[in-house]
């Protein structure tokens, strides 16, 4: 197996994570003063790969989403030197690392869209999807924007239209050009060749639109969006996944693959499992894994779960490699989100699943939504689209150690520090053998020193049960068994033969048991090696 089938991969929320220079915002430097904690001691968390968000020069209107350079780095962040360091190190320490590729739109200060808006007849002008207005003057079609508004900017100087599927900031870029996807595809040579290990596509779905540009049909009935939410009152047929997509897919695989041991993972957002296992392509010549955001998207519930689960089971293509994701810089934090009394056992579920985890920095410390005052809402969706759907709430400052501002900076960070950050921080969880992170060190390790957990079979067990959600994972001669407990009671398993229990969620429990009368506590998960 590949080392991203087998590994673990750790996203880093660059302006978040660690701050060297004392401006408030993390940085480079700060990433490379901690790679100790991601891997390489005996303490490390035991990770095999980060993904960085965006780290390129921007102006920041998406706090990186919106590139005005791709082939350098952002001086908030260092520099290319800085960044060569970093891979150094991380290498070093066996940790590979993931940038994030950003296809869809630039910047409109990136030159490429200077050019493209300074004139109809610049070379550049197709570069970017222009349409004329309709005879009215209102714009070619009902699109909307993910931020909210109308997804088409009138352009004064040049009297057309150009799309943004995002803000008016950053234009969407035209890959029906050829000259696009050539000057893309230097920029992903010009990071493999330095070094990276591979790259997470920020919106792969939607990169190609309609030919003909017409009407989404509208949604019928909308009334739970905000008025100015265009972009959720429209069923998305011809703004996203459109089939072209798919070629410009396995051309961008064609090139990782001329290259040792390159990942290519996408982000896709499309309308139902059938059109995104499109993603892993029909030969599987396209992205190696298309993030999964089922269980990112399911209640905490045990029977959502396991269908999740074992849904994805059944539609991958053989030899398609499964992935799970349980948060990240776009959602709402795990504890919040399903309950601080959940993480425990969403942590040993998403290290157990057979496929590729995906760990969110912070949740491993269980850190909680920050609370954010409206004068300090950063990001342009709460800004635009209402203060509940910020992003900000899980974008707040790593939580190092229990000093002023959680250790992440010298001073006042860009986000305030979510609450709670004297308990959970990694000083602090360090030391104490029952915390979150120590359980999240030890469901790595077991991870990875057990080919059943790493990459053994998956089996569900106990089909029906309503509170707990099962399964067996099964490598060589070995076999464990997980089994989670999603309520707030002790759940009997009625299961049959001998087990010895490797580890609990609460940290306190191995002993030999009889699997006929084995008791989850509240809230429990356990991971049972099965004795033949
Ligand atoms: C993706 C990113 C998100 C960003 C958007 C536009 O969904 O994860 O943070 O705002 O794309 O690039």
């Amino acid at each position: 197996m590949d080392w991203w089938q087998t590994g673990i991969i750790y996203q880093i929320y660059p302006r978040s994570f660690k701050d060297s220079n004392g401006d408030g915002i993390g940085d480079l430097e700060g990433i490379i003063s901690q790679l100790d904690y991601l891997n390489g001691t005996p303490e490390s968390l035991g990770i095999d790969a980060i993904w960085i968000s965006p780290i390129f020069p921007s102006p920041m209107a998406d706090f990186g989403y919106d590139i005005s350079d791709y082939t350098n780095i952002h001086p908030i962040f260092g520099n290319l030197e800085a960044f060569d360091r970093l891979i150094d190190e991380a290498h070093r320490r066996n940790i590979r690392v993931i940038l994030d590729f950003v296809p869809n739109h630039t910047s409109d200060e990136h030159e490429w869209f200077l050019e493209s808006r300074s004139s109809r007849d610049n070379p550049k002008r197709d570069w970017y999807i222009w349409r004329d207005a309709k005879p009215d003057g209102s714009p070619p079609n009902n699109w909307g924007s993910m931020f909210g508004g109308e997804a088409w900017t009138w352009d004064e100087q040049t009297q057309q239209y150009y799309l943004h599927l995002f803000l008016d900031k950053q234009p969407d870029l035209n890959w029906r050009n050829p000259e696009v996807e050539a000057a893309m595809l230097d920029v992903l040579r010009f990071w493999l060749d330095r070094g990276v290990d591979g790259f997470r596509i920020d919106v792969m779905s939607y990169i190609v639109k309609d030919k003909h540009f017409r009407d989404n049909p509208v949604l019928p009935d909308v009334r739970a969006v905000a008025p100015n939410n265009l972009w959720g009152k429209l069923e998305h047929l011809y703004d996203i996944d459109q089939p072209e997509t798919h070629d410009i897919i396995r051309r961008i695989r064609r090139l990782f693959d001329s290259y040792q041991q390159r990942v290519l993972i996408g982000e896709v957002w499309v309308a139902n499992q059938e059109a995104w296992i499109k993603y892993y392509g029909q030969n599987l010549d396209e992205l190696h894994l298309p993030f999964n955001f089922d269980l990112l998207l399911c209640p905490w519930d045990a029977g959502a779960m396991r269908t999740a689960v074992n849904n994805l089971e059944a539609a991958l293509p053989v030899g398609a490699h499964p992935n799970y994701v349980l948060g990240n810089h776009d959602i709402s934090r795990l504890a919040t989100r399903f309950g601080e009394r959940a993480i425990r056992v969403a942590a040993m579920m998403l290290l157990t699943l057979r496929g590729t985890p995906t760990i969110y920095m912070g949740e491993e410390l269980g850190m909680i939504d920050g609370v954010i005052p409206p004068e300090r809402i950063q990001d342009p969706q709460g800004i635009n689209l209402g203060a509940d759907r910020t992003r900000d709430v899980c974008r707040t400052p790593f939580q190092w150690s229990s000093d002023s501002f959680a250790g992440f900076s010298i001073v006042e960070p860009w986000l305030p520090v979510a609450e709670g950050h004297l308990t959970r921080n990694v000083e602090v969880q360090s030391r104490d053998p029952y915390s979150i992170l120590s359980l999240y060190r030890q469901l790595i390790r077991l991870r990875r020193n057990s080919p059943a957990l790493g990459s053994g079979s998956y089996q569900e067990v106990l089909k029906d049960s309503e509170t707990c959600f099962a399964y067996l994972r099964e490598a060589e001669d070995e076999q464990y068994l997980i089994a989670l407990n999603f309520t707030n009671c002790e759940q009997q398993l009625i299961l049959e033969g001998q087990g010895k229990i490797l580890l609990s969620t609460h940290l306190d429990r191995e002993e030999t048991v009889d699997l006929s009368t084995v008791t989850l506590r509240p809230d429990e998960g356990l991971i049972i090696r099965l004795i033949k």
